[in-house]
């Protein structure tokens, strides 16, 4: 078993990563029922929570059947951060998770996200401000280190663990790579093995198969790991992996009906969350994502995204199952 305060996780938990304008209750709710064992919401920003910006606001929404849930915040000032660490408490989540990895240019500007990699001692404050403001567990997520010259995870996760963090995911990056490159799993295994470490670390990149994340679990011992991209319109990667932790053979590929199940599920939740326009103009992005791989499904895939009533876009999701059911991808 793996704690995190009070949460106690299966022995190894796959935990579904914070992605901005996907990791939303719908999409959450897909991953819960395929296996996720933790899951974060979107990254927040604190000045927006502060400001009451309704955006910031709709991202604290989270729901009891998804526990234990993690909200992410963002910020490169202390006193933002602890006020929106309260603001977060206020809608009880299982823990809050401060976001020191995103290395998009208008958040590193500002000193958050992993700008600070350059800056240990910024971090180290503001992850204690909002430990301090808090009485809910604190986790952090954030990269190797700015570029590969100034790697720097061993010396940040001693001094977070210090300031009271109690879990730690770090993405095999550094901020320069971005999404390029190949994660680089080494540096997470010496964090885990530096003897001073007791709070659980987490590993998170590029793992898209149960081989990669069995191999992974045996090569870098780790306490679980953590699953972004491969989990995109690909909810079934959690039970995958599980089933072939235990039995090591595979989970039969998820069928058509599955596929389309799981999109209808994942836009009938939308539309419950986000309102029928809203909920049906977002989901448009997700669809090639369930439908990857099918042969000649353009004339489909049109249909999706421009079809604008619910029971009309049901109809299509109906003519898919019944065009492609028996085909294998
Ligand atoms: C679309 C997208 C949005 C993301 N948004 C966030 C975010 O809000 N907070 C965060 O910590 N990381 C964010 N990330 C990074 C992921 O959490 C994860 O660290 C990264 O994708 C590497 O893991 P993977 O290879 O399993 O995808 C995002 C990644 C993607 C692809």
């Amino acid at each position: 078993m793996v704690k995190i305060g009070n949460i106690e996780l299966p022995d190894f938990p796959l935990l579904l990563a914070p992605m901005e304008d996907v990791s939303d209750p719908p999409f959450r709710r897909l991953c819960k029922a395929h296996g996720a064992d933790l899951m974060y919401s979107e990254f927040i920003s604190s000045e927006g929570l502060i400001r009451d910006a309704i955006k910031s606001r709709m991202k604290l929404d989270i729901f009891d059947y998804e526990r234990p849930v993690g909200i992410q915040i963002f910020g490169g000032d202390e006193e933002a951060m602890a006020m929106s660490a309260k603001i977060v408490e206020t809608v009880q989540p299982d823990l809050l998770d401060i976001n020191f990895g995103c290395p998009v240019k208008k958040v590193v500007c500002k000193g958050a996200g992993a700008g600070v990699l350059k800056d240990v001692d910024l971090m180290v404050r503001l992850t204690k401000a909002v430990v301090k403001s808090t009485s809910l567990p604190v986790t952090v997520k954030t990269r190797l280190g700015w570029d590969e010259n100034s790697i720097n995870i061993d010396e940040v996760a001693e001094r977070l663990q210090d300031v009271g963090i109690q879990a730690l995911t770090v993405h095999g990056r550094t901020r320069a790579q971005m999404y390029k490159g190949h994660s680089d799993w080494s540096h997470i295994a010496r964090v885990k093995n530096n003897p001073r470490i007791h709070i659980p670390i987490f590993g998170n990149g590029d793992i898209d198969s149960p081989e990669k994340a069995l191999e992974y679990k045996h090569k870098y011992g780790l306490d679980g790991i953590m699953i972004g991209r491969a989990a995109i319109g690909y909810p079934w990667i959690f039970n995958e992996i599980k089933h072939y932790f235990a039995t090591g053979e595979h989970l039969p590929v998820p069928t058509i009906k599955d596929r389309v199940e799981a999109a209808r599920n994942h836009l009938l939740w939308s539309m419950e969350w986000k309102g029928e326009r809203l909920g049906i103009v977002e989901m448009r992005r997700h669809y090639t994502n369930y439908f990857k791989g099918i042969p000649n499904f353009k004339e489909y895939k049109t249909r999706l995204v421009t079809t604008d009533g619910r029971d009309d876009l049901l109809q299509v999701f109906e003519d898919i199952t019944e065009a492609f059911t028996g085909l294998v991808i």
